[in-house]
């Protein structure tokens, strides 16, 4: 496991692929159409843009009080980006359901634009169910603006995307 960062008590990693049985967990609780393990798979060996940071944290009050924080601390969240060229494409995140609005999301954001800066993007663009108002909050506390929408982008349910874009985006942030 590459440590990338380690912001309090959350530690932020490059996802392997034996990370995939948590990424799973939560990728199936979270999301009616959940992305399969060959997906994550070939975001991790097959796809040279693509980047997924997973966080763990070592905070026992975060997590189930029997978990044993022993070597490898529990998975709480993943973010998976695409750094193509001048564009930071947000693809995925999701944090475990128990542990929301305590900064995790913002951590692994936080850590996937400052990748992107690293390696020259500079803006970052993303699709987001149009009923999706926590996760278009999110976004929006980052700074990212509403410009456009894509018709019956997902399914199950089928709904609309609403596009988002944040330009220029800059690390740190200002
Ligand atoms: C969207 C999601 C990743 C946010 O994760 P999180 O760790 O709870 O987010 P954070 O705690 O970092 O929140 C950062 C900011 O986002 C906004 N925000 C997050 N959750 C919010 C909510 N429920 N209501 C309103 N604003 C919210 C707030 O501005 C918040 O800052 P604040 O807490 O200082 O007010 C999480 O809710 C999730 O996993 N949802 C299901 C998966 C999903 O929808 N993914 C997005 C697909 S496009």
């Amino acid at each position: 496991m590459k440590l990338e960062i380690e912001l309090g008590d959350i530690s932020i990693f490059q996802a392997t692929l034996d990370d995939l049985d948590e990424i799973l967990a939560i990728e199936n609780h979270v999301f009616s159409t959940p992305w399969s393990r060959k997906a994550f798979e070939a975001e991790i060996n097959g796809n040279e843009f693509s980047s997924i940071f997973i966080a763990r944290s070592r905070d026992s009050s975060r997590v189930c009080p029997s978990t044993d924080l022993g070597a490898t601390p529990p998975m709480v969240g993943y973010i998976c980006v695409w750094i193509v060229f001048e564009e930071l494409r947000f693809m995925n995140i999701a944090v475990d359901a128990k542990l929301r609005r305590q900064g995790i999301a913002s951590k692994l954001l936080s850590r996937s634009i400052e990748a992107g800066v690293g390696q020259g993007a500079q803006r970052g663009l993303l699709e987001v169910r149009k009923s999706n108002h926590v996760a278009q909050a999110l976004y929006m506390h980052f700074g990212f603006q509403s410009y456009g929408s894509r018709r019956q982008y997902y399914t199950n349910p089928n709904e609309d995307a609403m596009l988002m874009a944040l330009e220029p985006i800059v690390f740190p942030f200002r």
